[in-house]
């Protein structure tokens, strides 16, 4: 029991490790933003459709930098859109969530 036990979280860590290494803004974005964008930033979480929030790919940087720095406050056929400024949370992994939205497909 042991054994496989060992085996199974050897296996588990090898699967894992490479995945957190390379993806940082992955998993900033997914920590900080995932509730209303979805971890794949199409949007389709509760909030997202609550607030009719349309996928994030396709966009320029200085559009992605703009409403991370100043949060983002809309309409859309009469629901109102609304992200706080978010430049402050993300601190170090800035960079990395912006390079992982421009990423984004
Ligand atoms: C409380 C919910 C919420 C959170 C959390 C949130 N957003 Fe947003 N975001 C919105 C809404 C609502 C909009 C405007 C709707 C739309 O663009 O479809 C928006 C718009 C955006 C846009 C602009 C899209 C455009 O068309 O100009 C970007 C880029 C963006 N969010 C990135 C992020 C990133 C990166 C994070 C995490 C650091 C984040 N958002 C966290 C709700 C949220």
């Amino acid at each position: 029991m042991r054994k496989i036990t060992l085996a199974l979280c050897a296996a588990g860590l090898f699967v894992l490790a490479p995945g957190i290494a390379a993806a940082d803004g992955a998993a900033a974005f997914k920590k900080n933003c995932a509730t209303c964008h979805g971890a794949d930033g199409k949007g389709e979480t509760a909030m997202g459709k609550k607030m009719k929030i349309a996928p994030l790919a396709g966009l320029a940087e200085d559009k992605i930098k703009a409403a991370i720095d100043g949060g983002v406050k809309r309409e859309k056929d009469g629901v109102k859109q609304e992200m706080k400024p978010m430049k402050d949370k993300l601190g170090a992994d800035y960079d990395a969530v912006v390079a992982f939205v421009k990423g984004l497909k």
